[in-house]
């Protein structure tokens, strides 16, 4: 039970340590767009792809499962849970949102640059909040909380071997896949 437990909770918070990561990259990128740079429209739009897509197929899943599981266990946590659920849905409009932005500044369809550098600024902001809300207050409670029955539950939400139904490889590889695109980005980059 602890295993199945320590292996989640260290692939959760692995997985906010490179959304944090992801964040501050594309925050370098939308500085140069802003000071009238050209930024590396391929790297903010596989960035923007993978906390959307990730996001939703396997974080915000066993996140769901954690939070509901959390919730049973620790009534008076309900309001903190709910904002985050919330968050959740805020989150997936505005990552689709900028998602179509960049593809568009991409393919030189005009998206006035002020109202990409705004929506891109309150985006960093949100969802900064949101990762540090997680770490500090829900997440050593639900390690202390949940049961080795509930740890199953969330590892059972995601099948990272299943088909990513659009791609048509296994979730696994198609965001290695975009891990190592992003890495080759950055290199590129730099
Ligand atoms: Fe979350
Ligand atoms: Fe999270």
């Amino acid at each position: 039970m602890a295993n199945e437990m320590n292996n989640t909770i260290t692939d959760w918070h692995n997985d906010h340590l490179y959304f944090a990561h992801l964040l501050d990259l594309l925050q370098n990128q939308i500085g140069a767009f802003f000071e009238g740079r050209h930024p590396n429209y391929r790297l903010i739009a596989k960035i923007v792809e993978y906390m959307c897509d990730y996001g939703d197929r396997i974080h915000h899943p066993r996140e769901d499962v954690a939070f509901s599981l959390l919730v049973k266990r620790d009534p008076d946590i309900q309001l903190v849970v709910n904002r985050l659920l919330q968050e959740h849905l805020v989150i997936a409009e505005t990552s689709a949102q900028l998602l179509d932005h960049f593809k568009g500044a991409e393919w030189d369809v005009i998206t006035p640059r002020d109202v990409l550098v705004a929506q891109a600024a309150v985006y960093l902001a949100y969802y900064r909040n949101h990762l540090s809300s997680e770490e500090k207050l829900v997440m050593p409670r639900t390690g202390e909380m949940l049961t080795a029955e509930d740890w199953a539950k969330v590892g059972a939400a995601v099948v990272p071997e299943s088909v990513h139904p659009v791609c048509g490889i296994s979730l696994q590889e198609h965001f290695a896949t975009l891990r190592k695109q992003i890495h080759d980005e950055e290199q590129l980059d730099r």
